[in-house]
């Protein structure tokens, strides 16, 4: 096919080549952006009097057209096409002829590429909001209704010291929100219009940058024209948030994983969520939580694809460019599937309680409650820390818990133990009595639930 740039050609490119260079399997889907990005710009054209309005009129409308078209079905993209670019202006020519070949007047594929991938990144990171919030309602939930159901909490994957579920679950929550503010800041930053630039050192026309900017639904526009086409920064700062939240999905996954293992049983997972084994009749796999456990090695790999790929790029544009887009796409839709399929695991989950409050009430975990009972008689911390270490000791020895020791043992250890200790080291004690900010008393949680949902 006869390329739109072919005149300063003597030969044709072979399918090959051809085939290299095009982007339109993988920039196709940004076709409404590309034609919403060319109706400003021709409107623009047209108000300026840089072509007609009667031209302006034609080929907005024109382009309306087209997009419903690409919509309904009844206008397929064709493969061949260099990029969508290209495929919507040959067939906008296609369509009006000469006043079609208008439109490109005053813009260059260079900031029309950075323009769309902008309006195409913009709907996918409210799209990204929107799962995220839904995912972190759906933890709230859960919190809520176990605010009273405790666990052992685990440092080093050692039983460390009794928390609620809700306060676990609430961690999780607090990492949402943060990449959800992330999601945000990108886009701010990413909502300036590069358009205008042309193919990088701006133009001679009269154009209204502004103009575009505003109807697009820009803060403004990018202000350096060499910036403008070679800037990538908001899709390498869109693939770090969500390389982000990956991760945070993925640590999640492999809890959820432990915990419904056998050696755990500390929740299930719905049948609907889990699959089956092809050898073995007893099996219920929690594939899902580590599909999106795996899958966040994939998402690195793309923000790694886009660091590398702008690393040596001289000013301004370079095809090298193009590799932005399956990149960040791919981060994109992982995302948003991972982020759709988490939420309605999580919703469908039975915890089991018992098994968790069983799994608290061994290891040793009021320990340090035992510490802190000491210092409050008067004793420093260090020295309460080591008597109440080496009564841990004698419990493994003697095969036995704290709970059960006489007072006469814990006596000659140190006199200031008396009748007020099985109290305090009682395990709904140890985790309720935690209202410090932040900590699993219940007040604390319902603290930051409600941080949470404001
Ligand atoms: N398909 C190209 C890309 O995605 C569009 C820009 C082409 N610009 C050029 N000067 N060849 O980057």
């Amino acid at each position: 096919m006869a390329k739109m740039w072919a005149g300063r050609f003597q030969k044709e490119e072979s399918k090959e080549v051809n085939d290299f260079n095009s982007s339109i399997s993988f920039d196709g889907r940004m076709f409404e952006s590309d034609i919403t990005g060319s109706i400003a710009h021709a409107t623009m054209l047209g108000h300026q009097g840089i072509i007609s309005l009667a031209d302006s009129n034609l080929i907005c409308e024109t382009l309306a057209k087209i997009l419903d078209d690409i919509k309904s079905g009844s206008l397929e993209l064709d493969p061949e096409a260099e990029d969508i670019h290209m495929f919507v202006e040959a067939e906008l020519t296609k369509r009006i002829g000469e006043v079609g070949k208008r439109l490109h007047t005053s813009r260059s594929r260079n900031d029309q590429v950075a323009l769309d991938i902008r309006i195409e990144l913009r709907k996918n990171i409210n799209e990204i909001i929107d799962l995220a919030n839904n995912l972190l309602d759906a933890i709230l939930d859960l919190a809520e209704n176990n605010k009273e159901t405790i666990m052992p909490g685990y440092t080093h994957l050692q039983r460390a010291q009794p928390i609620t579920y809700a306060n676990y679950l609430l961690a999780y929550a607090y990492m949402l929100k943060r990449d959800i503010g992330r999601f945000k800041d990108t886009y701010k930053r990413m909502n300036y219009s590069p358009l205008g630039a042309c193919a990088l050192a701006g133009t001679t026309y009269p154009i209204d940058r502004k103009m575009v900017a505003k109807s697009l639904g820009f803060d403004g526009v990018m202000m350096n024209s060499l910036d403008s086409v070679s800037d990538r920064d908001s899709v390498v700062e869109l693939a770090s948030a969500i390389s982000i939240c990956m991760m945070h999905l993925s640590r999640f996954s492999e809890e959820i994983i432990l915990h419904c293992s056998w050696e755990f049983k500390f929740i299930d997972l719905d049948d609907a969520y889990s699959t089956g084994s092809s050898i073995m009749p007893q099996k219920k796999n929690p594939d899902i939580a580590e599909l999106v456990r795996g899958k966040t090695g994939r998402v690195y790999g793309d923000l790694i694809t886009l660091l590398t790929m702008l690393k040596g790029l001289p000013l301004a544009y370079n095809k090298d460019m193009q590799e932005d887009k399956e990149a960040i796409f791919d981060s994109v839709d992982t995302l948003k599937q991972c982020l759709s399929i988490f939420t309605p695991m999580l919703k469908t989950i039975k915890v089991n309680k018992e098994n968790m409050r069983n799994a608290a009430a061994k290891g040793f975990i009021n320990a340090t409650d035992l510490a802190d009972y000491l210092v409050k008689k008067g004793m420093a911390f260090r020295d309460a820390y080591k008597i109440s270490g080496t009564i841990v000791a004698y419990c493994i020895e003697n095969n036995t818990v704290l709970e059960k020791l006489s007072l006469d043992i814990y006596k000659k250890y140190s006199n200031l133990f008396s009748d007020d200790l099985y109290d305090y080291i009682n395990l709904e004690t140890c985790t309720f009595k935690r209202t410090s900010l932040g900590a699993s008393g219940i007040e604390s949680v319902e603290a930051q639930i409600k941080d949470l949902r404001s």
